[in-house]
């Protein structure tokens, strides 16, 4: 078992205010953790706080917004040593190539991998501080399963979540000689209130709680790669492993279909 989670851990989490990043917050705080949420509405955060006010304070604001997140900033130093960084903010728009813009290629990376690098950008130095005292220090990145294959319309989620994938690999190794974790986090569908506005099925779509128990599990028993639920992360990873010729035609059936 990994000392990530075994006692009362400071934990900073990012789109904590909906969805996965809701239901992690609520397991966290259910196991005693000081928790320090970000996300740009307010309200949903403070509602959060309630459940232990004592151990759970709001840190709101724009991740993409470098003056937000050196107030945010500050209030991780408040906190005292950072033990975890969940980077889960992100968005997911799709596009409709009849109307071909890259402004939603922009917009998918722009809050998907720059919000996530410039969060970095603070996180980094509090969890090296932590990691100075011989204490554990992780990073955490929410990525996706998406990008495994070449979805009709993901065009922009499915480059930012790829790219975010890559820059989370490569910290991991830059990072390893100082023993600073960096786990990468894939889920599959899971409902929330971003993909409750998808139009198409959504195979072994699971609940933000599902989601939430599989990630907070998976940090605790020390695991750099979360991915699930396995029965949609393996069918990904196999169809990834065709010829390219066969990925691409299945590729182009779906996306006629619209699935
Ligand atoms: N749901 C899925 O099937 C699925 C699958 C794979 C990966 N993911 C990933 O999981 C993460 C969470 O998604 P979700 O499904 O839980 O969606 P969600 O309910 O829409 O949560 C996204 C959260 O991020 C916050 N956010 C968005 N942009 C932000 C910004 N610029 N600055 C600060 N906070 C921001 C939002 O709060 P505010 O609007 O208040 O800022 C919201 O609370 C995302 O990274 C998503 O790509 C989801």
């Amino acid at each position: 078992m990994s000392q990530r989670l075994e006692s009362a851990t400071n934990i900073w989490i990012t789109g904590a205010g909906t969805g996965i990043g809701e239901a992690v917050t609520r397991a966290l705080a259910r196991g005693g953790h000081r928790l320090i949420l970000t996300g740009r509405r307010s309200k949903p955060l403070e509602a959060l706080c309630e459940l232990a006010p004592e151990r759970m304070v709001t840190a709101p604001g724009d991740t993409t917004s470098k003056k937000d997140l050196e107030q945010i900033a500050s209030v991780l130093e408040n906190q005292g040593d950072l033990h975890m960084a969940i980077l889960n903010a992100g968005t997911c728009q799709y596009l409709d190539v009849t109307e071909y813009d890259s402004h939603v290629i922009e917009q998918n990376i722009h809050t998907n991998v720059i919000g996530t690098a410039r969060c970095v950008d603070i996180a980094l130095p509090a969890l090296r501080r932590t990691r100075a005292k011989g204490l554990p220090a992780t990073l955490v990145i929410v990525s996706s399963s998406a990008w495994w294959f070449p979805f009709g319309r993901a065009e922009g989620y499915g480059a930012s979540k790829a790219a975010l994938t890559y820059f989370a690999h490569s910290l991991r190794a830059d990072l390893a000689p100082e023993g600073i974790d960096v786990v990468v986090v894939s889920p599959g569908f899971v409902k929330t209130p971003l993909t409750d506005r998808n139009d198409f099925p959504m195979p072994f779509l699971v609940s933000a709680e599902d989601a939430a128990e599989r990630i907070v599990s998976g940090l605790a028993k020390g695991k750099n790669d979360i991915d699930f639920p396995k029965r949609f992360t393996w069918t990904l990873k196999l169809l990834s492993n065709l010829p390219q010729g066969l990925i691409d035609r299945i590729a182009a059936n779906m996306a006629r279909k619209g699935t």
